[in-house]
């Protein structure tokens, strides 16, 4: 997570203070024209919130710093080492990029919810789960990172408390361009430079296609389902791969986008590239087996 603001300390949390503008109502399911596509899928709901952050704030060093602000961050541990970042999407599965799990042996694979800094445990109660299953997108594309998505179903269901609930998916077709997205992780702070024990955030402005398009990226390489976000040293980069990229409805946070890929970190020209999440819900809803998503 690169950020041209903060890095003076690694217990400082990144947080800039621009919140995103009249986003009401750009998510929900009770929307309008995407209505008939959803009818024929069977979505599975339950009785349940998501996408609800952890507001209050701890000061360090005279910057906020949210101790399991984005309740549903998952990272994935592979073989006792940090490998990747993920989300919670119901209480049986996380959600993350399939380039994360490829040639992965499930039995190594550990996902753990609700830490926050990696060195110290004191300061929340971060729980432990293995994996059953990996449901990896039979499209994706691993020379071209087309449809870079992946469902984990955790062994034993998770028990939402106030340090552990699901984020919100968007509404299928969902355009986020023009809004301004939180991405999570705990990835690189710098290209080729070290990672961070705590979390991270950075706010990230997302293009449209086209914008996308007209970036230093051959054209080609941008699909539909790819979304592009970020500003020079305004990125994610190696390490959160996987974590989600955030917009809030002033309410309830959704996740757009997956950490997918992108030519060094913040460099300009090459934003961060992710997996276009709303493409996906239809792909999601009939991949949860037997779990069901919160609203
Ligand atoms: N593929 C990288 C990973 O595995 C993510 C790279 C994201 N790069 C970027 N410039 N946004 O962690």
């Amino acid at each position: 997570m690169l950020n041209e603001f903060v890095r003076t300390s690694k217990f400082l949390f990144d947080t800039i203070f621009r919140i995103g503008s009249g986003v009401s109502n750009a998510f929900g399911y009770d929307a309008d024209e995407d209505t008939d596509i959803n009818e024929n899928i069977n979505i599975k709901t339950c009785d349940c919130d998501c996408g609800f952050s952890n507001e209050e704030i701890r000061i360090v060093g005279g910057k906020p710093t949210g101790v399991n602000q984005y309740p549903w961050m998952a990272r994935i541990v592979y073989d006792g080492k940090f490998h990747c970042g993920g989300s919670l999407l119901t209480k049986d599965y996380v959600i993350t990029a399939a380039h994360c799990v490829k040639k992965l042996r499930r039995s190594k694979i550990r996902i753990i919810f609700g830490d926050h800094d990696q060195q110290i445990t004191s300061e929340s109660q971060a729980i432990q789960r293995a994996v059953t299953s990996i449901t990896k997108h039979k499209s994706f594309d691993p020379d071209t990172y087309n449809n870079d998505i992946a469902l984990l179903r955790l062994r034993k269901p998770i028990v939402f408390s106030k340090i552990i609930k699901p984020v919100c998916l968007p509404r299928y077709n969902y355009d986020p361009a023009g809004r301004i997205g939180t991405v999570v992780g705990w990835g690189r702070t710098s290209e080729g430079g070290e990672l961070p024990s705590i979390v991270n955030q950075v706010k990230v402005p997302i293009m449209s296609i086209t914008e996308c398009r007209n970036q230093k990226y051959k054209s080609t390489r941008i699909t539909s389902t790819m979304l592009c976000a970020g500003k020079p040293s305004m990125d994610s980069c190696q390490g959160d791969s996987g974590g989600p990229l955030l917009l809030s409805n002033g309410v309830k946070f959704f996740i757009v986008g997956i950490v997918s890929w992108g030519v060094g970190c913040g460099r300009e020209g090459y934003p961060g590239v992710y997996t276009r999440v709303s493409k996906f819900v239809p792909w999601i809803q009939s991949n949860l087996e037997n779990s069901c998503l919160c609203t």
